[in-house]
């Protein structure tokens, strides 16, 4: 079990950082770098308690920030990067898009199984520097992209994977018209998650279903499986 504190990394880590976590910055002693739980290849910075991270943070801007989605490993990211470690297949070669990336988790699995170009994109700022931060962590590339894709069609990405993205009712209703505009064009869409309120999931096929246990955030402590699931255009 990797169980390293963020302030072990070396210099040559630095360079990744954005100015919103830099080594020095009160966020990033939040963090550590673990191993994750159901994909123990892959190893994220993750908050050491989201909710005392969240208000170092907001202590250290002097505002309000959105909770550090990015600093915990959900369980639907993890379902899909195991899935996408295990069947390689599925993104080898190919342009990959993680939506709503947090950490970066799903992206790096996609990276690490051999696809082409990964983009992992977030709206939150943390997060692209949590997702830098993260790719260098396992020796991949990822181009972390900044912006609300929710409109278009996932521009192109021939694979187009979202983890956990279905937490919330307004969330859920974009998400699903995004995937469905890009399984349209031809894209494989795949789902990761644990069975949250708002799945969608009389609009999918499940093609992996995983027992679980203690894995992602704290909140979800008393989830027991994990769904990867395929939207057809
Ligand atoms: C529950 S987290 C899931 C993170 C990651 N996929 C995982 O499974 O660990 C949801 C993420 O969606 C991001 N998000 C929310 N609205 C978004 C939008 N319109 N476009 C892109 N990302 C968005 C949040 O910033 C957050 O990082």
């Amino acid at each position: 079990m990797i169980n390293r504190t963020a302030s072990a990394l070396t210099n040559d880590d630095r360079p990744v950082l954005d100015p919103f976590l830099t080594p020095d910055a009160a966020g990033f002693d939040g963090l550590r770098l673990a191993e994750v739980p159901f994909v123990p290849e892959l190893c994220l910075h993750l908050a050491e308690d989201a909710i005392v991270l969240r208000a170092r943070l907001e202590a250290e801007v002097g505002g309000a920030l959105p909770p550090p989605f990015w600093a915990d490993a959900w369980a639907g990211g993890q379902a899909v990067a195991r899935y996408v470690l295990d069947h390689p297949d599925v993104v080898a070669g190919l342009r990959v898009l993680d939506v709503a990336a947090g950490s970066g988790l799903v992206a790096i699995a996609a990276a690490v199984a051999g696809a082409a170009a990964v983009t992992a994109n977030d709206i939150d700022p943390y997060a692209l520097a949590a997702i830098r931060l993260n790719a260098h962590a396992n020796g991949v590339t990822v181009d972390a992209n900044r912006g609300d894709l929710l409109d278009g069609d996932g521009d192109g990405a021939e694979v187009v994977l979202a983890g956990d993205v279905f937490y919330s009712e307004s969330m859920a209703e974009r998400m699903l018209s995004f995937l469905q505009r890009a399984a349209k064009r031809g894209a494989r869409v795949l789902v990761g998650d644990p069975g949250r309120a708002y799945l969608p999931h009389d609009r999918m096929e499940v093609v992996a279903s995983y027992q679980v246990s203690m894995m992602g955030a704290a909140e979800d402590a008393q989830i027991r499986h994990a769904y990867v699931l395929e939207l057809f255009g």
